[in-house]
């Protein structure tokens, strides 16, 4: 039998969605406070705080790759959304509506096909193999076995089936999470740096958050909802922003103004103003930087079919990378959209058939072949 453990190798796993406490900022004192607006990518990594267990993740990732054949081609997948802290000592955060299914059916494939897969995805989201009983809307866990704890006759073929690949497959797969964009951010770039070679290949299907909360803005506590509560250095702050500022009703009846460094900013009328950041666009330096000699594929998501393809093609001139895989959220489980640098490939349209249930059963041979194609052209140069 295989421990619990073992999702992330022998030693004890690795969680991602625990707040680091010790890290919070008190913003009733502004000497932590950076100007955000000055932010560039490489000061991102100097300005929001490593995560506590990531030289524990990148340990990982290195003895699972220092095990690989060099000619073995490897994926580092991403999968899942990243979700954005308001609090350091988080109660509320922003997420998204990923639940990974992209990313877990796609490893299954990859790995199917051959290719080592590191999984980064957001912890307790679906995973490869586990995907078709965990997040279950119709059977909770425990349905699975009757009253004397056995599993029901019903279930076992297809757990059976679901068991024999992951045992199979398990020295091909590693698994690392990630909660935070914060955390995502780090991670993929500690493991990029790892993967710089063109048998490596990058399938950004996570959903990462477009807008943050810099760390120096990050409020210690939960953002209380009536002024009771509230620093009563915040309402010094507050008054003399009030007092200076001849323009912003709304600073000067704040409980918590951005004078404290702080990203939300709650009016008297108890209005909640949140103030958030553009997170760096890290597809550019993946690209230019941390894996120049990968292939990477990212998706683009829209929700709008009229700009999908126009998305993808900017995404694919502003990053100079291989190949954008366009969906729409709507039917992202029926068809995408390859979109590629090469300006004579026409954008390929890949569909269910009749025949095949699995978007990803078609997805994956296709980005294998362009992987192919790709390092054909870099052993030719
Ligand atoms: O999990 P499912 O329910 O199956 O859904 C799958 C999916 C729809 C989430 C997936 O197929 C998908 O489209 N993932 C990418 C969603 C996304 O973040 O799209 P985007 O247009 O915001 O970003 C485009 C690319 O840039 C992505 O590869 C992303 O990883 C990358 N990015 C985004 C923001 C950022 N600051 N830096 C980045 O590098």
């Amino acid at each position: 039998m295989i421990s619990p453990s073992h999702r992330f190798g022998s030693e004890s796993p690795i969680h991602t969605s625990v707040t680091e406490y010790h890290t919070a900022i008190d913003h009733g004192s502004d000497k932590n406070v950076v100007n955000a607006d000055t932010l560039i990518e490489d000061e991102y990594f100097r300005t929001n705080p490593k995560p506590e267990y990531l030289d524990k993740l990148v340990g990982k990732a290195e003895k699972f790759l220092k095990n690989i054949p060099k000619t073995c081609k490897i994926v580092l997948l991403t999968s899942g959304g990243t979700t954005v802290p308001l609090e350091n000592n988080t109660v509320r955060f922003i997420d998204n509506f990923s639940a990974g299914t992209r990313g877990a059916s796609s490893a299954e494939q990859f790995l199917a096909n051959g290719y080592y897969v590191i999984f980064l995805h957001r912890e307790f989201s679906l995973t490869p193999f586990n995907r078709q009983f965990t997040h279950s809307a119709t059977t909770q866990f425990l349905d699975y076995f009757n009253e004397h704890g056995e599993l029901k006759q019903d279930f076992k073929a297809k757990i059976l089936e679901e068991k024999k690949l992951q045992l199979k497959y398990q020295k091909q797969l590693l698994l690392l999470p990630f909660t935070t964009v914060n955390q995502y951010l780090w991670s993929l770039r500690s493991i990029a740096l790892l993967m710089n070679n063109k048998n490596c290949l990058f399938y950004l299907a996570a959903a990462v958050s477009d807008f943050y909360v810099p760390y120096s803005k990050l409020p210690q506590h939960k953002i209380q909802s009536s002024n009771e509560y509230k620093k009563s250095d915040y309402s010094k702050e507050s008054k003399s922003a009030s007092s200076s500022s001849s323009s912003s009703s709304s600073s000067s009846s704040s409980s918590s103004s951005s004078s404290s460094g702080s990203s939300s900013n709650v009016l008297s009328s108890g209005k909640l103003i949140l103030d958030l950041d553009p997170v760096p666009k890290f597809l550019r330096r993946l690209v230019q930087s941390w894996a120049k000699s990968s292939m990477i594929i990212s998706f683009k998501l829209e929700t709008d079919s009229s700009i999908l393809i126009k998305k993808a093609k900017q995404a694919l001139k502003n990053y100079n990378h291989q190949l954008v895989i366009g969906n729409l959220l709507q039917t992202r489980n029926k068809e995408v959209v390859f979109v590629s640098e090469d300006a004579n490939i026409k954008e390929q349209w890949v569909k269910l058939t009749a025949d095949v249930t699995c978007i990803e059963a078609l997805i994956i041979p296709e980005a294998i072949k362009r992987h192919q194609e790709w390092i054909a052209t870099q052993e030719s140069k």
